[in-house]
């Protein structure tokens, strides 16, 4: 099969009908989009990605009002959200209405849904009646995708198209949120809407769930070996990790530090202004280039622990977890 990269909406909405996925932009990655409602498509989403169907999809909706046809018991603090940062990268878990399949929950009474924020993906869920499923376009356990190009790399021949919005914005995926039974709420991973912005709207503290049982976590994806590259990343004081690592080819990744230690050519700064948000942007497409380059390892800094410097924590862990 051909793979085409291109901005024409009525493509995208073409193979979609025919069942077929196709990769879509939006602001926090790259998604592999079908028909949520057509489990043929969906199932051809866990094929492509080598996904596991233990794990289930998030649904992508135009408004919050559309995305009502498959949500059911919204608790009130989904609602004062929902208006605050949607279109936006909040993913809410909340129970399903029986129209939602079983693949794509992956048995669970609850679905994922979020409402993306990027023109072109907007207008093509506007364009259709359906929501669409989309796990990240990478294969599973590696980067996400934040470029059309990075969804090639690995899903050439696979699908027939994707659409091009340019590079992702935030570069990092949604923040997930569910409630629990005294509708708190639980945040399930770190993502382009800060803890710290969620409790500003709320003016209450969120629960981080942490150490999901492996045998049945919350939110399945959420396992600690993931977003990896295939080079070995080690998360933590680069200085001291470098003692380890004296003598090999080591690529760093900082905020906005510089390693004299180092080549130039393989440290990694984010932010020399030292922004969280363009630190986050830069992260994946950082990750996948060092895997281009001839590196032993990847040592990795600490980030700030707050606002999006979590989101990237927590991906930096991930990422190394195979090796620590
Ligand atoms: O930013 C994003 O959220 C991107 C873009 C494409 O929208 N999507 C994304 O999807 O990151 P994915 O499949 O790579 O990660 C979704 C996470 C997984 O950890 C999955 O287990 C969890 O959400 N999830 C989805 N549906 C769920 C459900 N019904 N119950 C529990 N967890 C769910
Ligand atoms: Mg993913």
């Amino acid at each position: 099969m051909d793979t085409i990269i291109g901005n024409d909406i009525d493509q995208a909405k073409q193979h979609l009908l025919n069942g077929e996925p196709v990769a879509i932009p939006t602001e926090t990655v790259y998604g592999l989009a079908a028909n949520a409602m057509n489990e043929k498509a969906v199932l051809k989403i866990f094929e492509v990605k080598n996904r596991p169907t233990f794990n289930p999809l998030i649904i992508h909706c135009s408004s919050w009002a559309n995305a009502q046809l498959y949500v059911k018991n919204v608790p009130v603090k989904a609602i004062y959200l929902a208006e605050k940062f949607t279109p936006g990268p909040l993913t809410f878990l909340l129970d399903k209405q029986n129209n939602i399949s079983d693949l794509v929950t992956a048995g669970s009474n609850k679905v994922a849904v979020r409402i993306p924020k990027h023109p072109l993906t907007l207008a093509l869920l506007q364009s259709i009646d359906f929501p669409l499923a989309a796990p990240s376009a990478n294969p599973f356990g590696y980067i996400s995708p934040t470029t059309a190009n990075h969804v090639l790399q690995h899903l050439a021949g696979k699908i027939p198209y994707i659409l091009d919005g340019g590079p992702a914005d935030v570069g990092l995926e949604s923040t997930i949120i569910g409630f629990d039974a005294q509708n708190r709420v639980l945040l399930y991973r770190s993502g382009g809407i800060s803890l710290e912005a969620i409790e500003k709207v709320l003016q209450e503290k969120v629960i981080i769930v942490k150490n999901q049982p492996i045998e049945n976590p919350a939110t399945p994806g959420q396992l600690t070996s993931h977003y990896a590259p295939l080079t070995p990343l080690y998360n933590g004081d680069v200085k001291e990790l470098l003692k380890r690592w004296k003598d090999k080819r080591v690529a760093s990744i900082s905020f906005s530090t510089q390693f004299d230690e180092i080549p130039v050519g393989n440290q990694f700064i984010l932010s020399p202004n030292r922004l969280l948000p363009e630190a986050a942007a830069k992260l994946f497409a950082v990750l996948r280039s060092i895997d281009q380059l001839e590196v032993d390892v990847i040592l990795a800094e600490v980030f700030p622990a707050e606002g999006l410097g979590r989101a990237i924590n927590d991906r930096l862990n991930r990422a190394g977890a195979k090796h620590q």
